[in-house]
Parts: structure tokens; C-alpha cells; sequence
């Protein structure tokens, strides 16, 4: 693009740190921002008043209540497609719900996709923190336009923190930030472009590529770091983009955690792909760069720039080489199997093209039901030709494996016919995940174990296009 890179100082979004029975409110609200310094304010609807919305932090085990209220105008501006399932006329132009990603929450606080709220209108969600520390975040989840909310600027971080990890001794304070990695289409006057396909009253498309990257919100920005370790909490929240994260230079850096916080041991990477709904947690050490540059890059494009003071500072920050004990769940210890297809019906006359979760729509009855405290595997049969990010609600999980299969064959005759071995996570997705990469042609097996709570949740795609048009499913925990 025509502007100036690494102009701007990446920004921080605010922290909110709860105090015990005290209940945050943040407020959806329409809002502007400035994404890059020589474009004009752009139109948004934020949690708080930016995007992204403040970053709420929490102790493992310390409950935090939030009044989540809806401010934001009576009409949406971005194109509602009043055919998607949950986004009939009949329904609200403008609603909100908050769902936190990768949070353990009574079925009632967890945000379903029906509970939202029209502007005026305010709840109280519970969030219990009863489990490890993690990088979670917060979104819209609002049925049928889920997507629309998220591009317009609904989501935010939710830090978990716990004793163990703090004992560690991993870079901290100023030198741990977050980095909410999006992408969006700017118009020549740097508003939101939501595109449309060609059927005039259809306008679903079902994905969305942006002609600009922003970190935290801001078009390449800059930090300014010393030369030492940092750690850097990054989420994809781009509603359809997977990013493919280098340093410029194929510098490498260390993985020490994922979706459901830190990995078993740190793990070097030089490249590390992320989809919609995936967390990395990474350290990076400038140590060796005073006085240089280096990018952080999605494949060839540059994404923000670290500017490394010169000289040398005392960098009293650790990363162990033993993290946390994560042990493997026996696959012996599940007591089901649900095998789940992942399909595309591109010849339908109603619908451009449809993706859904097992062949069935989102009203059709609650085919998975899990008992509460009990361990399965689903395994998923990617019948398409797209990665496909799969997130199931409540729970974290571990991936036991992928193994390549003939989908024609599986088409034709309902029978699974291995093509390869089975293929191990990578040991930077062996740790807990509650969100994954399905591949296509490859049958993914996730070892779940439904802990916490009875009651209503969701699975889904994670590619937002695909979530808020039937690629989503209620499942049942149940006693
Ligand atoms: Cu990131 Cu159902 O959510
Ligand atoms: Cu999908």
C-alpha cells in the first residue's frame, strides 16, 4: 500500500483488572480510530471505545463478572444477509452477544449465539476462571452475524494468569504485550469494506481477505523494544486470513504456549502458520539486535516492525526449558468416538455455496451429548478442499493425530480408506488447544474431556464466513 510503514507506535490496548465483587461493564459502542497515521478516522463498533476493546486480566481461580451492554446504533452498517439462518428480517437489525474464547462458563454466561442483546440492553456474564492461565479473548457471537460484529471491531483479549506460570520468570510488565493480528478491506477514504457476493439480495461471501493488516488495530506499526527478551501474546481474529508469522530473516523465536496456555517445553520456530481463533504465545529475544530493525511478517508481507535500541540491558527474564507438565490423554481413556464430516454443497440453487458440520443445520435436533466428566474423540472428516478451523466451546482438548483418506471413496461408499500414515501434532500443537486446524482430505482426531458444566454450548468453524452461515452446532453436556 501507498502508506508509510512503521509509522505509528503499535498501540496497547487498556487492561482491566478486576477486583473480587466488583463487576466490570463494558459497553458495544460505535466509535472511531485512526488505523494509520495519514488515513482519516475509521468507523468502528468497539467494546469500550477501542479495537481492540481493553484487555481483561484474571487470576486462575478468581471469578470476574462483567455487565456487557449494548450501545450501539439501531442500524447495522455492514450488509446483513437476511437468507443466513439467524439473520432472518424478522430479527433485529443490531445485536450483540459476548462469548469468551476458551473460557470455562456456566451454559448461561457462555454467551449462545441466541442470547443477545438489543441496543439498550445489558447482561451480567460470570466467568468463573476455574482453570489454568491462558491466553483467552472475547468476541461477538451473535447468530447470523457474528462475522459483521468481528469485522467491525468487536473482540479483545482475556489473560489468565495463575501461580505457576508467574513463578516462571517469563518477560512480564513492559516487556509482555499482546499482538491482536486482523486484516480488513479499507475503502480509498480508510472505511470498512465488507464485500459482497453478486446476488443482490444475498450478499454472503464466504471469505473475507483484507487488502490491509493491522496489529492491535493500528496499519504497520512500530514498537520500540530493548535488547532483550519479550513475550507477546498473539491472537488471529481475522474473520477468514491464516497467518503465516516469520521474522524477518527466518529469525527464529520460541513457542512457549498455545490456545490453552503454556506448552510442555518452549519450542524454536522459524515459521508458524495460525488460523482464525488461534493463540501463540512467544518469546522473542532482541538481545543481539541494539540498534537494528526487524519485521514481523505474515509470508512475504510485513505485519508491525520491532525498532531494538542499541546497547545491551540486564534481562533478568527467563524462559525454563521445562514449562508445565502436560500429560498425553490415553486415547484408551475415551469412552466414545463421534465421527463428524466437514462438508461444502457448492451445487445448491438457494445458497451460492453451504458448509455444514456433519451434513446438518444448526436447528436440526442435538446430535452430540456429551456426558459431563467423560473423554471422547471426535474425529473429523475434512470433505473439502479448506483447512477449516474446528473450536468447540467449554472445553480444551488435545489433537491425537491426522491421517490422510480417500474422500471420493469415503463419498461413494461411507467407508474410510487410509491413504498414509497417522501424523502426530507438531510439538507446538501438543499442548492444550481448543481451537485447531482441520485439513482437508485428513481425518483429525480431537481427545476431549467435557469438564466444568452441564448445559448448551457450540462448535464451529472459526473461519467467521463459515460460522455465521450454518457451520456451526449446538452439542449438549449432560448429567
Ligand atoms: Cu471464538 Cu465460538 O468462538
Ligand atoms: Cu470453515
Amino acid at each position: 500500500s501507498r502508506l508509510t510503514p512503521f509509522v505509528d507506535p503499535l498501540p496497547v490496548p487498556d487492561v482491566l483488572r478486576p477486583k473480587a465483587g466488583v463487576a466490570l461493564r463494558i459497553a458495544m459502542r460505535e466509535s472511531t480510530q485512526r488505523l494509520h497515521r495519514d488515513l482519516p478516522p475509521t468507523r468502528l463498533w468497539t467494546y469500550g471505545n477501542t479495537m481492540p476493546g481493553p484487555t481483561i486480566e484474571a487470576r486462575s481461580g478468581e471469578a470476574v463478572q462483567v455487565e456487557w451492554a449494548n450501545s450501539l446504533p439501531s442500524r447495522h452498517f455492514l450488509p446483513i444477509d437476511h437468507h443466513v439462518c439467524g439473520a432472518e428480517a424478522d430479527k433485529p437489525e443490531v445485536r450483540g452477544v459476548v462469548h469468551v474464547h476458551g473460557a470455562r462458563v456456566p451454559a448461561a454466561d457462555d454467551g449462545y449465539p441466541m442470547d443477545w442483546l438489543v441496543p439498550g440492553q445489558a447482561r451480567r456474564q460470570t466467568y468463573p476462571n476455574r482453570q489454568d492461565a491462558a491466553t483467552l479473548w472475547y468476541h461477538d457471537h451473535t447468530m447470523g452475524i457474528e462475522r459483521l460484529n468481528l469485522y467491525a471491531g468487536l473482540f479483545g483479549m482475556y489473560l489468565l494468569r495463575d501461580e505457576h506460570e508467574l513463578s516462571l520468570g517469563l518477560p512480564h510488565g513492559d516487556h509482555e504485550l499482546p499482538l491482536v493480528l486482523t486484516d480488513r478491506l479499507l475503502t480509498e477514504d480508510g472505511q470498512l469494506y465488507y464485500p459482497v457476493s453478486g446476488v443482490s439480495d444475498s450478499p454472503w461471501v464466504p471469505e473475507v481477505f483484507g487488502n490491509v493488516m493491522l496489529v492491535n488495530g493500528t496499519l504497520m506499526p512500530r514498537l520500540d523494544v530493548q535488547p532483550r527478551r519479550y513475550r507477546f501474546r498473539v491472537l488471529n481474529a481475522a474473520n477468514g486470513r491464516f497467518f503465516r508469522l516469520s521474522l524477518h530473516g527466518q529469525k527464529p523465536f520460541m513457542q512457549i504456549g498455545s490456545d490453552q496456555g503454556l506448552l510442555a517445553a518452549p519450542v524454536r520456530q522459524v515459521n508458524l502458520f495460525l488460523a482464525p481463533g488461534e493463540r501463540a504465545d512467544l518469546v522473542i529475544d532482541f538481545a543481539d539486535m541494539g540498534g537494528t530493525a526487524i519485521e514481523l511478517m505474515s509470508d512475504a508481507l510485513p505485519l508491525m516492525q520491532f525498532k531494538v535500541a542499541a546497547g545491551q540491558v540486564d534481562d533478568t527474564s527467563r524462559v525454563p526449558a521445562v514449562l508445565r507438565d502436560v500429560p498425553r490423554v490415553a486415547e484408551t481413556s475415551a469412552t466414545h468416538t463421534r465421527v463428524l464430516t466437514i462438508d461444502e454443497y457448492a451445487d445448491c440453487v438457494a445458497e451460492p455455496m453451504l458448509m455444514l458440520l456433519d451434513g446438518k443445520h444448526w436447528h436440526d435436533p442435538v446430535s452430540e451429548k456429551p456426558r459431563l466428566g467423560s473423554t471422547e474423540i471426535w474425529s473429523f472428516l475434512n470433505l473439502t478442499s479448506d483447512t477449516h478451523p474446528i473450536h468447540l466451546h467449554l472445553v480444551r482438548f488435545q489433537i491425537l493425530d491426522r491421517r490422510p483418506f480417500d474422500t471420493d471413496q469415503y463419498l461413494a461408499s461411507k467407508t474410510i480408506r487410509y491413504t498414509g500414515p497417522a501424523q502426530p501434532p507438531a510439538p507446538h500443537e501438543a499442548g492444550w488447544k481448543d481451537t485447531a486446524q482441520v485439513y482437508p482430505g485428513m481425518v483429525t482426531r480431537y481427545i476431549i474431556t467435557f469438564e466444568g458444566y452441564t448445559g448448551r454450548y457450540v462448535w464451529h468453524c472459526h473461519l467467521l464466513e463459515h460460522a455465521s452461515n450454518e457451520m456451526m452446532r449446538p452439542f449438549e453436556v449432560v448429567a
